[in-house]
């Protein structure tokens, strides 16, 4: 193992797209940002400068942070945010974990501009359970707006309505060919014939799930939000916004010249408005080597284009997330917690609050859209929680009455009648280890969408879900506590319930929340805090003395 050192220069930069050039925050004027390579057992120091007005923090998507809470980054969570010319050093060892996961701002809806991949290598002479691939791609999918990201979501709150939607999708920040202006943005993967690419997906967009295909190939899913999965093979695959998966891709024997398109484009259950467009790339087969030097012109083959399942396909999703197991192999077990100590029960909804009256709003009926946990609607607070909860401010900055159940209701009925939702800075104070069962249960009260729900600072099991209400008799049955896929980030089925197991064996504060940007900005999001345990290793360390301060 080794430290590795980065430099992160938040910079203005003016990047055009869509033949509209605007002037956004960036990491070192790159976009997307800056690739992370590590390997597992490695440590990471990475420092931030903020050479911009915004106020910026970052997060290091997915990474445990095994007692190394003040680098998680939440802005006002486990930080105060890095202010204009100042810097902080992100400290943090990767333990146990090897694949693909993400880094991206974490406050207001910088994360648009700011994201890159994070790739950690297995230990030097540990091979991949799987076949090793001639060469690895980075597939990083975001969105694209017209307009200033921090003026739509100001907007949007102010209103109280819904934001307006991004203007295309992207692919290593290229809109690609379906898009006005676009031809020359376009990205491309040129490959050999007869080789294995590993291709890293990652959903950096901030409020769609995406199908994602390559036209006449097969991918081969092997890992999911950086933990090895069983291997199976898929024509179209489904990532939601937080997740990434790894996949392999064959090219065939012999396509000289050939040219497929790959396409993303959501996955939206809802009456919600979102971008409806598909972002495009292609993948190139290189001429053999024979014909290179031939005076005859080749003839281009055509272009092949994948077939996407429609925007609402809700059983296809369901298939596909069914299909994720873990290896669960002797030398990458799944540790699945066999007993639960504590059960809660969340539900995650999408309501409306009353209009205050000096306002007009622009949500439905003439309220404000509001989004909540168990009835709260998250309220941010001025300092960070992180340092409240340990040096014992915590009465001033949050209250520890997270409600453990929800006002009892037909979850799913319609039309619902739970629409009353009280904001505040509530949390959930657990003991360390704690094993946690969590049922995360969507209720239908406006336009169903699916919620893929983040964990900070855990993977956990994803044991059940289903369609419809929890039944608390007939379901916990069905779990699988075998072989469950292990994420940090998973979809609330539209309509549905899913339900994840975890061991709350790192001490701190825990930010959990919907990854579509839009619903986090309405209230999707509660934190948890994990106490100390006895021994020394199970201790939250003190803060950095580079620690931000609000
Ligand atoms: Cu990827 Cu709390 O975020």
């Amino acid at each position: 193992a080794m430290t590795r050192h980065y430099k992160f220069d938040i910079l203005l930069q003016n990047v055009t797209r869509l033949c509209h050039t605007k002037s956004m925050v960036t990491v070192n004027g790159q976009f997307p940002g800056p690739r992370i390579v590590a390997r597992e057992g490695d440590q990471l120091l990475i420092r931030v400068i903020n050479h911009v007005q915004n106020n910026i923090s970052i997060h290091w998507h997915g990474i445990r942070q095994l007692q190394s809470g003040w680098a998680d980054g939440p802005a006002y969570i486990t930080q105060c945010p890095i202010q204009t010319g100042q810097s902080y050093v992100y400290n943090y060892t990767i333990v146990g974990q090897r694949g693909t996961l993400w880094w991206h701002a974490h406050i207001s809806w910088l994360r648009s501009t700011v994201y890159g991949p994070i790739i950690i290598l297995p230990k030097r002479g540990v091979p991949y359970p799987f076949e090793k691939p001639y060469k690895e791609v980075p597939i990083i999918f975001g969105e694209w707006f017209n307009a200033d990201t921090e003026a739509v979501v100001n907007q949007a709150l102010q209103t109280g309505g819904g934001p307006n939607v991004s203007d295309a999708y992207t692919i290593n920040g290229l809109p690609g060919p379906l898009y006005n202006c676009s031809a020359k943005d376009t990205f491309k993967l040129k490959v050999k014939p007869g080789k294995t690419y590993l291709l890293r997906l990652i959903n950096a967009a901030l409020n769609d799930e995406l199908f994602f295909s390559i036209a006449n190939h097969t991918l081969t899913v092997v890992d999911a939000d950086a933990v090895y999965v069983k291997p199976f093979e898929t024509e179209i695959l489904l990532i939601a916004p937080g997740q990434t998966t790894n996949v392999l891709l064959k090219t065939k024997p012999h396509f000289p010249n050939a040219t497929f398109f790959m396409e993303a484009r959501p996955y939206a259950t809802g009456l919600g408005t979102f971008d409806n467009s598909t972002v495009a790339g292609i993948v190139e087969y290189e001429a053999p080597s024979h014909t290179l030097h031939s005076s005859f012109s080749i003839k281009k083959l055509p272009l092949f284009k994948p077939v996407l399942p429609p925007l609402n396909d809700t059983s296809f999703a369901t298939n596909f997330t069914n299909r994720l197991r873990s290896l669960a192999s002797s030398q990458y077990p799944a540790n699945v917690p066999q007993k639960v100590d504590k059960q809660f029960f969340f539900t995650v909804s999408l309501g409306t609050n009353p209009c205050p009256s000096n306002q007009t709003c622009q949500g439905p009926n003439g309220t404000m859209f509001a989004a909540s946990v168990n009835n709260v609607s998250f309220a941010m607070p001025s300092t960070a929680l992180l340092q409240a909860h340990h040096f014992g401010l915590s009465n001033s900055v949050y209250s520890s009455n997270f409600p453990t159940r929800p006002v009892p209701f037909n979850y799913t009925g319609t039309p619902p009648n739970n629409t009353m939702v009280g904001n505040g800075t509530k949390l959930l104070v657990i003991p360390f280890n704690t094993s946690v069962e969590l049922i995360m249960q969507d209720t239908s009260i406006l336009g169903a969408e699916s919620h893929p729900l983040h964990l900070h600072g855990f993977n956990f099991f994803v044991v059940g879900q289903g369609f419809g209400n929890f039944d608390p008799k007939k379901d916990p049955a069905n779990f699988n506590l075998v072989d469950p896929v292990e994420r940090n980030t998973v979809g609330v089925p539209s309509g549905g319930w899913v339900a994840i197991r975890f061991l709350a064996d790192n001490p701190g504060v825990w930010f959990m929340h919907c990854h579509l940007e839009v619903h986090t900005s309405w209230g999707l999001k509660m934190a948890w805090v994990v106490l100390d345990g006895n021994l020394p290793n199970q201790k939250l360390l003190p803060p950095p003395a580079d620690l931000p301060k609000c």
